[in-house]
């Protein structure tokens, strides 16, 4: 598929999650064949300030290419000097805006789904961003409760000029309760002219296929159910391509995707930006044994042994 001029080999996207899609996991996302990649949100208040810790985040390299760069904010102005640094700076393929998360953190300030009540605000931010960039800019939306209201929201955003958009089929409301719904992807994408992407609940093969299906969305975002488990997008692009379910041994590829992990991180400098425990529990999920390894994690003390319980909750497994 394509977003304006640029070419993806696939239409599997990789979502934007603030302390998981660093950069060494996006990497091993991508060779195991997502389409395309950005960083978590960055604050573009914080840009402006030079938040080091956030322009640490917004870090890539070009083996990841293409790739996007996610800002938030609820300013035109702040935000165009904030993607004009990141233009600048770090040369995305994409600048992606977040007008889809609900936390109170973002939302008290009228950033992220915030933005959902206030439809001309969302055309303003993303006109100026456009016809001040020339970096493609995209968009990432919740729904609202009704459909003509969501429909409205995504014809605005296009009418601004962005060249792509995603729709997560929650409201801001559900938070992450209940299922994400369809019926607003697939509505999204038969009045809109750019290309539509469909988020939520994609956790596996078949529901992969079932969601591009019925949407008949170009492409679809997994979120969650690649934390810790990157070689999903091995699974689905395999999937799509031959139509056959990959045979693999989930619990050594669980390990092998860890050990993986910690080195690139420890490469890039950045182990002591996450939180190794709780991202360890995440690749010991759905493993037989995941959840007596899930307890010896916790009371582990340092990478070290958190490897150590994992290989051993592997090797009894066959
Ligand atoms: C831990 C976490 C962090 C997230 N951070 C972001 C973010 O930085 N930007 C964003 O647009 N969405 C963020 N999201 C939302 C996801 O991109 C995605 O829209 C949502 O999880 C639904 O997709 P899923 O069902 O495949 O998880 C986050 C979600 C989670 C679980």
């Amino acid at each position: 598929m394509r977003i304006a001029n640029i070419k993806l080999e696939g239409n599997i996207f990789l979502a934007p999650m603030s302390n998981v899609t660093n950069l060494p996991f996006r990497l091993m996302c991508r060779e195991y064949g997502a389409s395309m990649s950005y960083t978590e949100m960055i604050s573009s208040d914080a840009i402006i300030h030079e938040n080091k810790k956030t322009v640490r985040r917004g870090i890539s390299c070009d083996s990841e290419r293409p790739f996007g760069i996610q800002i938030f904010g609820n300013s035109p102005e702040t935000m165009i000097v904030a993607a004009q640094r990141i233009e600048e700076s770090y040369r995305p393929d994409i600048i992606d805006v977040n007008f889809g998360c609900p936390a109170r953190l973002l939302t008290k300030d009228g950033c992220g789904s915030a933005l959902l009540r206030s439809p001309e605000l969302i055309f303003d931010i993303l006109k100026d961003l456009v016809d001040n960039l020339s970096t493609p800019v995209t968009a990432k939306i919740r729904i609202l409760e009704n459909m003509e209201d969501s429909i409205k929201i995504a014809e605005l955003i296009e009418k601004a000029g962005a060249s792509a958009i995603t729709v997560h089929g929650r409201t801001q409301q559900q938070q992450y309760s209940g299922k994400s719904n369809m019926d607003y992807a697939k509505r999204i994408k038969q009045e809109l002219s750019i290309p539509v992407i469909a988020n939520g609940d994609i956790v596996d093969e078949h529901s992969a296929e079932k969601i591009l299906e019925y949407t008949e969305c170009d492409g679809i975002m997994i979120g969650r159910a690649a934390m810790g488990n990157p070689f999903l997008f091995k699974r689905i692009s395999y999937y799509m391509t031959t139509g056959e379910l990959l045979e693999y041994n989930s619990c050594q590829q669980r390990y092998a995707d860890f050990s993986d992990y910690i080195e690139r991180l420890d490469e890039y400098g950045l182990t002591d930006t996450i939180n190794m425990k709780a991202q360890a529990q995440w690749f010991t999920r759905g493993i037989r044994g995941g959840r007596s390894v899930r307890e010896k994690i916790a009371a582990s003390k340092n990478i070290d042994e958190i490897s150590y319980h994992i290989k051993e909750m592997c090797d009894n497994v066959d």
